[in-house]
Formats: structure tokens, sequence, C-alpha cells
């Protein structure tokens, strides 16, 4: 039995068992035996969820492109690594092989070394899905630099504020990304953010889109000239097992980003880890993930976790609706996709559309469908089984978070049984815990709880970027010696999990995880704003949509409603991005609060859900008339 490529439920049940009696062993082994390190490990684990300190592997001594590049030249250097299929079909793919993507990459490298960056230096890498965004990921874990992927659809504000946060001093970006018939201004964008960088000494800039920029003097250099005289080999920095490898921004309770620093051992062996296993990766596949590098899907399961394992993973730049509805599955079919990996929200759009645009593509290379980022709904899961899957391909609903670094709980394809909704089982090493709001463990099946990791697994994050105590605040102080998720979740008779959604002020549109509180502070600053509250309620394409309740100021009572609906969604497009605009906003009176003056977000959820039949007891609000107010003016 190999405990690396689990095969079979009893292999897994197993291999389980292994990794939570004896987790250093279980790991220890993992780690000696596929990946390849300059000096080994001192101690595999050391940990206290109170302070909160976790590190795996510390004193082993290696560099994470070493293990997603050299190592594979002598058998694979021949082989694609990145598959880049462009945003129009008529251009040609490109297949970057495992040798060119090693050279890339070190070119790449010796460009940021040339412009002054160090290992421990921030880069902030702001780029469509070009090759270049994967380049300059691996580039800055050659050199130790921490990269901070900030996704290409957030404003410049909200770049400004990644930025300053962990002061980069680089930026990557292009001239400009294509979306669709679309082409999007990102360096525009860069240039505004920058006004309130001074950190930032160097923008390079790839030619991607070919329209006109501006260039500032002394800052900004075109990428490709760079590349070209830079040399085609560089010597990987050796890294410490806990250095940070990277920091990746998540929304939070409060209007700043969280920077969640991942470090490099653990998060190396857990991303290859777990891609071995759930998308039972074998020599040859072609695997597809159709998230963005903005988010952790991308990092985890695009760049690292593929390139860990020697595959082929496919990067794509452009969107599932263009040219037409039927975009994914032509590529499937085009590069015989073997694993796709994708998001239930795009599942929901293109159920709408007309089932010939899946059915005119051959897609009997699809062995493994995936979704990751929100609860999938029944009928979106069966639409995927039966029309992209054919109901032959295993469907792994994962669950995991930009703070776990990698999968936790999910289906292992042909070892465990799928149950539509549920994300099943723990991944070998997780252990999971359900918890009442007393704070006590909830033992047993067929219960429901709130969601807790008791027990460190490898990739788990390390910290927040300068605010060690946000971080322990947030996940460790809510349930004693747990990592706590946010999330509800439920245990069903067999021991299986089903995700239920957050249960804080976090809500998850199109997948994209959105902080209520950071909507309210960009609506508040509208002039004609006094007070806003921002809610999820349930949407059929987007999973959950946002809805606003908006007090006016005297002073903008007067103002026509709709033009300031459009206002106030511009202003959040300008501060966050257009993904967090509000799908309906509601001008009320006041808002519902207790006696301590705190919004009661639950019942603003149920009347924007339409279901304020039911609100239960409201008598101990401070101002409970205020919500018949509302509900006879619900939109
Ligand atoms: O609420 C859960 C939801 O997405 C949250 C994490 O969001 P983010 O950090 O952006 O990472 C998304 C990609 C890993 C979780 O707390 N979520 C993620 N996957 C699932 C999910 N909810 C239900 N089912 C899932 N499979």
């Amino acid at each position: 039995m190999s405990n690396y490529h689990i095969k079979n439920l009893e292999e897994y049940f197993q291999v389980y068992r292994k990794s939570v009696r004896e987790p250093e062993n279980f790991w220890e082994e993992i780690a000696e035996e596929h990946f390849v390190w300059r000096e080994k490990w001192n101690k595999v684990l050391e940990w206290d969820f109170k302070k909160p300190e976790i590190k795996w592997f510390e004193g082993a001594k290696f560099n994470i492109t070493e293990n997603c590049l050299d190592r594979f030249l002598p058998m694979r250097k021949d082989k694609t690594a990145i598959l880049f299929e462009p945003n129009d079909p008529e251009v040609e793919a490109e297949h970057i092989t495992y040798s060119q993507l090693h050279e890339r990459v070190c070119r790449m490298a010796n460009v940021l070394i040339e412009g002054g960056i160090e290992k421990g230096d921030r880069v902030c890498i702001y780029l469509p899905m070009i090759p270049e965004l994967a380049i300059s990921v691996l580039a800055c874990a050659r050199i130790g630099a921490i990269h901070s992927v900030v996704f290409a659809g957030f404003s410049s504000s909200a770049l400004a504020a990644r930025i300053n946060d962990c002061d980069a001093q680089c930026v990557i970006t292009s001239d400009g990304s294509f979306r669709g018939d679309k082409v999007i201004d990102l360096k525009g964008i860069v240039d505004q953010a920058l006004q309130e960088c001074t950190g930032v000494k160097t923008v390079y800039v790839v030619e991607r889109t070919g329209n006109k920029i501006e260039m500032e003097n002394g800052r900004d250099k075109w990428l490709q000239p760079l590349l070209d005289e830079a040399y085609a080999d560089c010597d990987a920095v050796v890294m410490d097992a806990e250095d940070p490898l990277f920091i990746l921004y998540t929304s939070g309770s409060t209007g700043k980003p969280k920077g969640m620093v991942h470090s490099c051992a653990g998060y190396m062996v857990y991303a290859a880890y777990t891609f071995k296993n759930i998308f039972q990766y074998k020599e040859g596949d072609i695997y597809w993930c159709t998230a963005d590098i903005g988010w952790i899907t991308g990092h985890s399961y695009i760049v690292y976790g593929p390139l860990l394992n020697g595959a082929t993973t496919v990067m794509f730049e452009g969107v599932p609706s263009y040219p037409d509805y039927d975009r994914f599955w032509q590529v499937v079919e085009k590069h015989k996709v073997n694993q796709f990996y994708t998001a239930p929200t795009a599942i929901r759009a293109l159920a709408k559309e007309k089932l010939e645009y899946v059915e005119k593509y051959d897609l009997t290379s699809l062995k493994v469908l995936g979704t990751v980022g929100e609860p999938i709904n029944e009928e979106a899961w069966h639409w995927y089984n039966n029309n992209v899957g054919k109901g032959k391909s295993p469907i792994v609903d994962t669950w995991w978070q930009t703070e776990t670094g990698g999968i936790m709980i999910s289906p292992i394809p042909y070892v465990t049984p799928t149950t539509p909704t549920y994300a099943t089982l723990p991944f070998i090493g997780v252990q999971p815990a359900l918890m009442d709001d007393e704070g006590n463990e909830i033992k047993g099946n067929q219960v429901s709880g709130k969601l807790c990791i008791k027990f460190p697994w490898p990739s788990m994050a390390r910290t927040i970027w300068g605010d060690h105590e946000r971080f322990r605040n947030t996940y460790f102080d809510v349930f004693e010696n747990k990592y706590f998720t946010g999330d509800g979740a439920l245990r069903d008779g067999v021991g299986y999990y089903r995700i239920t959604g957050r249960v804080d002020d976090v809500i998850i549109v199109s997948g994209h995880n959105l902080g209520t509180a950071p909507i309210e502070d960009s609506i508040n600053e509208h002039p004609a704003v006094a007070e806003s509250a921002v809610v999820g309620f349930p949407h059929e394409i987007k999973g959950n949509a946002l809805y606003g309740f908006v007090i006016l100021k005297e002073t903008g009572e007067s103002r026509d409603r709709e033009n300031l609906r459009k206002e106030i969604n511009l202003q959040i497009a300008e501060q966050i991005g257009p993904i967090a605009k509000l799908q309906k906003i509601q001008f009320v009176p006041g808002l519902p609060k207790t006696r301590s003056g705190k919004i009661m977000r639950r019942i603003l959820r149920k009347i924007a859900s339409n279901d304020a039949e039911n609100l239960g007891d409201i008598s101990t609000l401070l101002n409970p008339e205020i919500v018949e107010d509302i509900k006879a003016e619900v939109l």
C-alpha cells in the first residue's frame, strides 16, 4: 500500500487512521519520499493553538520551485507543464514544457534580482490569467520573495490597500487584460492605486493587449526586453521550512482585508498530496482548474499542486460565456481534459443555457469533476453529473478556505462514494469537529454545528500579515484549542459532512468571499448615506446576492432613488470591485438594532430572502417597530 496514492476506501480508512494516530510519522514519510530537500527537518511538528504557533518540518531547507521544476527536468523536460488557452479561441494554445517553464521562471527571477528584490521582500502581482502570472509567482518563490497576488478584478483602492498592507516594493502587471470581448486597462488601475502607495519602486509591465498606456519614467519598465537580456538560469534561494511563501488576502469582518500568510514546507507537502489524491492525477493526464490564480484555488490547484506532481495544468485566460456558452466544453474536447475543476456558480450559469452547448462536444476524456468555493445545490450537481460527466465521472465537492491552503473535506474520486451536496469525508490528516454555541464538541452522527479543526495540518496559514493578534482572535479564540472555520456544517448518519454556509458576516457571492464590513464602509462614504447594512439572499446563479439596506441623511432624502442606487454601486465597484455590487438596494428609515446598538442581521437576512413570516421574538430590539416599515417596502 502506498500512503501517497490512495486507491480504495479501505486504504483511505487505514491511511486516515494512521494520519490521526501518528500524524508526525505519517507526514514525515510523505515528506521524505516525495520531495527533494537540501536539508532534513529537526522536528516534524510543533504547535500551540493558544498562541497560536504552528511549525511543520522545522529546520528543513529547500526551495519549492526545485520541487516544481528542476527535479522534473531529467525525465519530463519536454512534457507540457502549462497549457495556456487564450481568451480568443482563434489564437493558438501555448504549450510550455517543464524546461521552458524552468527557463522562463529563472529569467523572471533574474529580472527581479536585478531590480533589487531580495529574500523576504513582498512583490505584488496584478495580472490576468496569462503564463506570466504563474511564472511571476514561481520566480518570487525561486528567490524567496513573498508573492502577494491580487485578483485582477479588484479596483484600484482595493489594490492600493493590499500593496500598502504588506509594503510591497514592486508590482508586476500588464498593459491590459482580455475579458470576453472587452479589454480592461489594468495598468491604469495600477497607476491610480500607486498614487496612494509610496513604497513601490518598480512596476514591471507585460505587454498583452497592446492598448495605449502611460509609462512613468524611472518606475515603469516593460518586462519583455528585460527577460530577453536576463540569464536563463538562476540558482534557487535556499528557504527554511517556515519562511513565508506567499500572502493572499481574504475578506474579514472588518474593513481591512486579512493577509493570510502561508509558509513554504507544509504548504508544499499538503498542496501536492491533496492534488494527487483528490484529482487522482495519473501521468499523462490533462488537468484543468478554471479558477483564477488570484484566489487560493489557483495558487494551490493551478500552480503549485499540479506542478509539484509533474502534471500538465491548463491555464485559461477567458470566461465561460465567450465567444459563446460552450467555451468550457469546447476546451475540454480540444485538449482532452481529464480532470475539470470549477465553481458551482459557473455550473449554474451554464445550466441555464441550451443543452446543445454541452452535447455537441466529445467529453469522454473526463474522469473527475470538481467543485469549490460555495455549497453546490442539488439541481446544479445533477446537471453537472448528467450532462458533463454523463454519470461516469465522480464529482468531488471540495471544501476548504484561503486559510487552510489546501482541500480539507472532499471525496476521493473512485474511492469515496459521493452524495450530492456533501463534501463527504475529511481528507487524510484533517480532524474536523462540530461545536455547539456553548463551546462543546458535538459528538456522534446526525448532528450539526460550527465547523472547527482540532489538530494542525501542514498547509494551514501561520498568521495574518502584520496582525498576529487578529489571527488569534478570528480563528483560535472562538473555541478553545481549535481552529474555527467560520462555517456551519452537518454530519449525517454515515459521518459525511455537508457545509451549510457561513455563520459570520462573510457572504459568498459567485464563489467570491465578501465581507459585509468593507462594503458597508464603502456605501457609508456616499455623501447622501447615513448608515447601511448588507446581507446575503439566495440567488439562482450567484448562490447568494447582496441586499443593501440604506438609511439616507436628511440631505439625501430629496435625491432620485434610482440615481442613488447607481451611484452607490459605482462607488462599491470603484472601491472594492464589481463583484461586490449590490443586487438590490432598499432605502429604509432605520435598521433593527439590539439594545447595545448591534444591527440584527438575522432579521434583515430573513426580510431580504422573503422569509419574514417567522422572525421569532423581536421584542428585545431597541426599535421593533422598524421591522414592519422595512417589510412593507421590501424589493
Ligand atoms: O464558506 C466556505 C466556502 O468558501 C469559504 C472559503 O472561501 P475562500 O477563502 O475564498 O476559499 C474558496 C476556495 C477554497 C468557506 O469558508 N466554501 C468553499 N468550498 C466550499 C464552500 N462551501 C461549501 N462547499 C464547498 N465545497
